[in-house]
């Protein structure tokens, strides 16, 4: 339960596309010894969004170097071809994006068949609407406050919005799935998404590229959200 003002203090998940591609290895575990709770692997096919990063040997090669949840964010063309490689390489959540699953509902119970969480995702200009017909089937709801394919963007402020309105859509289901909201997020605008019921946040460049290093970043996030 929450303490306090009735927050819950949400998750955290660093998102390692900030962090430098050549020591990996060190930004897990720099994000591990800082009090994690997540870490945030952003894949992108440079179709579904103009920019690359890398493939499933590399979740396989994080999940060898961290104890962490591997938080699997697909940002690619045609998930279902591609889901079961991602958990087989040790993902435990994988989330795909609605815009880019020809049936979204068929990709969630795959990602669950081959042993891990589903996610389900939707864009800044995309509706709530969209992935209403899949909350059920989701462990995870995640909410894109930038348009995603690039870490240090600024917020979109109307995912505040989304992040209410899934809010009460999960509460009315009785969910217990994880709402989770990534791009532009900074110690300054945590407490309004925790507020606004998310329960993982994710960050990229505030916490890689934060000139104090990775532990004072994540501390900067929980005395936000305390
Ligand atoms: C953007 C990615 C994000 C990115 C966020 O496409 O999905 O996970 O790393 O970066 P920041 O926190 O810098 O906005
Ligand atoms: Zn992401």
């Amino acid at each position: 339960m929450g303490q306090g003002k009735g927050l819950n203090a949400p998750k955290l998940a660093p998102s390692i596309l900030s962090a430098d591609f050549a020591r990996l290895g060190d930004a897990v575990s720099a994000a591990e010894a800082g009090g994690a709770d997540w870490i945030h692997v952003d894949v992108m096919d440079g179709h579904f969004v103009p920019n690359l990063t890398f493939g499933p040997k590399m979740v396989a090669d994080l999940r060898r170097a961290t104890r962490l949840p591997l938080d699997v964010h697909l940002m690619i063309e045609q998930p279902d071809a591609w889901v079961t490689k991602y958990v087989e390489a040790g993902a435990t959540y994988v989330t795909a994006h609605v815009e880019a699953a020809a049936d979204p509902g068929a990709t969630l119970a795959a990602i669950r068949a081959a042993g891990a969480r589903a996610g389900i995702t939707l864009n800044p200009e995309t509706e709530v609407a969209r992935i209403v017909p899949y909350l059920e089937a989701a462990d995870l709801v995640l909410v894109m406050s930038v348009h995603p394919g690039f870490g240090g963007q600024a917020f979109i402020a109307s995912a505040l919005d989304k992040v209410r309105a899934l809010r009460s859509l999960l509460d009315d289901r009785g969910s217990t799935a994880e709402l989770e909201v990534d791009g532009g997020i900074k110690p300054e605008n945590a407490r309004a998404l925790a507020a606004a019921g998310a329960s993982v946040l994710v960050a990229g460049s505030a916490v890689y590229l934060d000139p104090d290093g990775v532990s004072a970043a994540l501390a900067k996030f929980r005395r936000a959200v305390a």
